[in-house]
């Protein structure tokens, strides 16, 4: 035992919890945050940063919608606040994205999305091909028609987790990097154990670890398994001097999305790979992204391959998290699957009032952990 107590221990140093430590510090809770990794392997530094809740929508998914609806609008405020007290410049892209359809079979099923999104009352509008190759000129010719979501937008997650770091410790959390955890403890006197052999003890436990949520040692079982790695492999192109980038616009396809940075690297992702904990970066993976990406902007082709990487979505067996209490003194707060950056305010705003008042939100309370039943 060494002695120290805090009021919550988060594990996990990604976006997850890093905003809820955050939330948490602000609220007057202490906090101690727990990162295996050094420098920290979270699945937030290797994504794309997609605030897209209305490009994303998936058909029947429809209280998981409303959850990323509520996140995005909070984010807003969330990046400004984390911009000023972070002293970083959280250089945003707010133009929309646009969905395009290339061939005729996207375009029906593009067409088929476009009226779920109207039924569901969002933000969407038709673009022919003359008005998509408008907008960005850089578009493949035989680009058909787009979905314009002019309210959905990217940040730079690497931008924002240093943005984190930053108010975190000022705020007064404890972040400890290369802290592996052994197991952890519910019940009346909650604690966790590393591998050095330290035991520390918490007033609650959170568990904020990704795709290694389900495989820390304490966690009931039925909520464990519940929790699965899904391979995201993610590209990070510049344009090979001295030509500008080619597009301004963020992308998507049905197999590609494609985001500019506003140093002007693009980022083209993400494989969707159920491999279990395989970070490997393959030849087919990279192949079958810059196919796609080639095929929707041709001059992606010219660019320079600066990065390729592989990250860990954590998924779940309805594709929505797993947020709240589970065991006494022990929160989940994981399963975030493809959309971790979006639902980093509203989670850590939920988590942070649970652990401060003991209740968790509205918002929150559809998202049980203990749903998934033996
Ligand atoms: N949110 C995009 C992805 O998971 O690839």
């Amino acid at each position: 035992m060494d002695g120290v107590r805090y009021d919550s221990i988060i594990v996990g140093g990604g976006i997850i919890g890093l905003s809820i430590g955050w939330r948490a510090s602000q609220l007057g809770l202490s906090v101690l945050i727990l990162e295996k990794g050094d420098p920290p392997d979270a699945a937030s530094a290797a994504a794309a940063g997609m605030l897209a809740p209305v490009t994303e929508t998936t058909f029947g998914e429809d209280a998981l919608l409303q959850l990323n609806l509520e996140s995005a609008r909070r984010w807003k405020g969330f990046a400004e606040e984390l911009s000023f007290a972070g002293g970083i410049n959280l250089a945003d892209h707010r133009r929309g994205i646009l969905h395009i359809a290339l061939d005729r079979d996207q375009s029906e099923s593009l067409s088929r999305l476009f009226e779920y999104q109207q039924e569901l009352g969002l933000q969407v509008q038709w673009l022919s091909s003359m008005a998509c190759r408008r907008l960005e000129p850089a578009l493949h010719p035989s680009t058909r028609a787009g979905i314009l979501a002019q309210g959905d937008w990217a940040v730079d997650p690497r931008s924002v987790l240093d943005a984190l770091r930053t108010v975190l410790r000022s705020a007064g959390a404890t972040l400890r990097h290369g802290a592996v955890v052994t197991k952890v403890k519910s019940g009346p006197s909650p604690s966790v154990r590393l591998d050095t052999g330290e035991t520390i003890e918490a007033g609650t436990v959170v568990i904020a670890a990704g795709p290694w949520s389900g495989q820390i040692p304490g966690i009931p079982s039925r909520v464990s398994r519940a929790v699965r790695p899904v391979k995201g492999q993610i590209l990070r192109l510049r344009p090979a001097a001295p030509m500008p980038p080619p597009i301004t616009q963020i992308l998507r396809t049905e197999e590609v999305y494609l985001v500019p940075r506003p140093g002007g690297e693009i980022v083209a992702g993400a494989t969707v790979e159920e491999k279990g904990f395989d970070t490997a970066a393959t030849a087919g993976g990279v192949f079958e992204l810059l196919r796609a990406a080639g095929e929707l902007v041709p001059g992606i082709r010219e660019m320079e391959l600066v990065e390729v990487k592989a990250g860990l979505r954590p998924g779940t067996p309805d594709n929505a998290p797993l947020l709240g209490t589970v065991e006494p003194g022990l929160v989940m707060a994981t399963g975030h699957f493809r959309n971790g950056v979006l639902l980093a305010p509203v989670t850590a705003d939920g988590i942070a009032e649970l652990l401060a008042k003991g209740d968790l939100p509205a918002e929150l309370a559809g998202f049980d952990p203990r749903r998934f039943q033996e």
